[in-house]
Formats: C-alpha cells, sequence, structure tokens
C-alpha cells in the first residue's frame, strides 16, 4: 500500500489544485506498487494518469477550433445607421462615452460598463448595436455563436467558454455572444437540462470574473427563459421594441434613399403594422430591387405595400 507520506502529499496537491504535482506523487505511487510486485494496481494507476493526459491535450488543441465559433470582422456601422428610440440610443451613447473616457473613471476606482445585455424581439438591432459599438469605438467586433457551443462541445461547454473568456482577455474588441438565448432554451431534449444549467452557470461565473477591456455584449430574444441571477452580472441592460411609428417613417425614408422621391411615406404606416426593424428593412431592399430590374429609379407605393404585406405573411407563416 501507498506510504503515509504519499497519500498526504496526494491530498495537498489535490486541494492546492496542483495537478502537476498530483501526477507526480501517482506515478511515483505507481512506481512504488509495481517495485512491490503490485502490477495490476501499478498500470491501473498510470492507466488513469494516461488517460486524463490525453483528455487535457485535446483541450489545448481545441484552441484552433474557436474560428469555427468566433467570427471576427471589421464592423462599418455608425451610430447614425442605426434606428432607436431615444431612451435606447442615449443608452449606447454612453457606453461609448464611458469607453473614451474609462482612464479618467479608472482615476476614481471606476470602470467604464462594458458588460451589456441586450434584450428584445428578433430584427430590432441588437446584433446592429454591437456593430455600431465595434464601428464606433474602432475595435475588432467578434461574434461568439452560443447555440453552435453548446450543440457541438456538449458536456465540455465550459471548457470551449474558458478559451472564449481567454481571448476576451487577450484581444481587446466587442465581443457579442449572440443567439445567447440557445444556452436558455428548450432543445427538445430532456437531458439537455441539466448541461444548459452548468453552461448558464459557467457563463456567469465568467462574465462576472472578467477584468478584461474588452466590451462583452450579449443578445437574447427570449428573456424569460433567462435566470434573473444573470441580471446582476451585467453593467447594463437594453430592451429592445419594434419600431413606433416615427421610427418606422424614419427607417423607410433611410433605406429608400434616392428610391425614395415623391413617396409620401405615411401611406404606408398602416402595412407596417407588427414588423420589424429587419422586416420593414427588407421589405425596401425587395422593392428596390424589383425598380432595378424594371429600369426604374424610384419605388412606388404599391410595391412597396406589396412587400410589406409578403413580409408580413412570411412571419405569420413562421
Ligand atoms: N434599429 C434598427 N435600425 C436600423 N436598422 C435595423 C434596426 N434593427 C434591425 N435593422 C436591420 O435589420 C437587420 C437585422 O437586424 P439585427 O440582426 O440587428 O436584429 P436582432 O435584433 O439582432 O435580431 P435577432 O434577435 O433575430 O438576432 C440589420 O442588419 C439592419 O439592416
Ligand atoms: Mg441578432
Amino acid at each position: 500500500m501507498a506510504t503515509a507520506e504519499q497519500i498526504k502529499s496526494l491530498i495537498k496537491s489535490h486541494l492546492q489544485d496542483d495537478s502537476e504535482r498530483f501526477v507526480t506523487t501517482a506515478l511515483q505511487l505507481a512506481a512504488y506498487e509495481a517495485h512491490k510486485g503490485h502490477t495490476t494496481l501499478a498500470r491501473d494507476i498510470r492507466y488513469l494518469i494516461d488517460k486524463q493526459k490525453s483528455k487535457q491535450l485535446k483541450l489545448v488543441s481545441f484552441h484552433k477550433d474557436l474560428s469555427d465559433f468566433i467570427h471576427s470582422s471589421k464592423s462599418q456601422h455608425r451610430l447614425s445607421d442605426i434606428i432607436l428610440k431615444p431612451e435606447l440610443k442615449g443608452r449606447v451613447n454612453k457606453i461609448l462615452k464611458e469607453y473614451y473616457q474609462r482612464q479618467k473613471l479608472l482615476r476614481y476606482g471606476l470602470s467604464n460598463r462594458r458588460k451589456i445585455l441586450l434584450a428584445g424581439p428578433p430584427g430590432t438591432g441588437k446584433t446592429m448595436t454591437a456593430s455600431v459599438i465595434a464601428g464606433e469605438l474602432k475595435l475588432p467586433f467578434f461574434t461568439i455563436q452560443m447555440d453552435k457551443i453548446v450543440t457541438k462541445f456538449m458536456g465540455e461547454t465550459s471548457a470551449k467558454l474558458r478559451q472564449v473568456f481567454d481571448t476576451i482577455q487577450n484581444s481587446e474588441g466587442v465581443f457579442l455572444f449572440d443567439e445567447f438565448d440557445a444556452i436558455g432554451s428548450d432543445r427538445g431534449r430532456s437531458d439537455d437540462v441539466g448541461e444548459i444549467r452548468r453552461v448558464l452557470n459557467a457563463f456567469l461565473q465568467f462574465i462576472e470574473k472578467d477584468q478584461s477591456k474588452s466590451i462583452i455584449v450579449s443578445a437574447t430574444n427570449n428573456m424569460k427563459i433567462l435566470d434573473k441571477a444573470l441580471f446582476r452580472r451585467f453593467d447594463d441592460i437594453l430592451y429592445y421594441e419594434l419600431p413606433s411609428k416615427k421610427e418606422t417613417l424614419r427607417l423607410i425614408e433611410n433605406r429608400l434613399a434616392s428610391f425614395l422621391v415623391n413617396l409620401d411615406v405615411q401611406t404606408l404606416i398602416d402595412s407596417t403594422e407588427g414588423l420589424s426593424h429587419a422586416e420593414i428593412t427588407q421589405a425596401c431592399y425587395d422593392s428596390i430591387k424589383e425598380a432595378i430590374l424594371e429600369d426604374k429609379t424610384m419605388v412606388s407605393k404599391e410595391l412597396m405595400i406589396n412587400n410589406l404585406k409578403n413580409r408580413k405573411s412570411v412571419y405569420n407563416h413562421k
């Protein structure tokens, strides 16, 4: 049997989280047992260690795989591109302002708001907001696809998240956890629930511990399923809504641009009800395309109404 010293050393290294010393002691133990003729026990100990080592190696090599789940780009979006209600725009401005003056805040022991949760229905500008922040701050824009990480790395998602947060620490940028709700959603398999809880908890801890300079944005369109505990970890939460009439008018004018000509946008307003910024944008682009293909330089009211109707029927079929 192992000596008292070996047992104490094993316990100590485990408690001190010293895995290297733990492995060394275990190997010494295996050698000691082999010497005493306990070859099966020695072999079993070595097998356990080797198995763990190959698992660790796999984790390290996963680092390369991150490129499948983190997409990096340079954002060209500016604040003037996005149409938000004044209150929301003010909140985005505050994030920018605090970032610009972060050194000033730091002198008073304060940090700029940089852990942000964006919540609201699809197509209302959450992803676009993250891109606008990156564009305005001239920071690289990284998008992390949580749903892909969770699906591909079931059971190892926390390890993946650790690598993502290492990246956040090492490269300053705007990091968007998009489809963030994927980790909270019911994917139709009851055995996923435990894993999803674990992932959410891990995510919370990583967010909380993060001391980087990066701006971390999480976007969700399903607030109900998210844990209330999550909210405390964010410096700010921005709630998105479908566009008001005023915002809809500005959006259409903005999107149709030179194709607007003498179209009275007011007359379209009834046809836009219930549609998101993204759907209205799509209807504008569809109309412009049709106009171009018919060699026209303007979009007619009928064309717009037709395309807005099409968007609505797509929406209703979902
Ligand atoms: N508030 C907005 N102002 C201007 N354009 C917008 C706005 N919201 C959405 N759009 C247009 O719709 C497109 C898609 O929007 P975006 O991806 O930001 O929506 P989202 O809120 O992230 O939706 P989802 O919840 O489905 O991810 C944008 O690229 C932009 O063209
Ligand atoms: Mg989005």
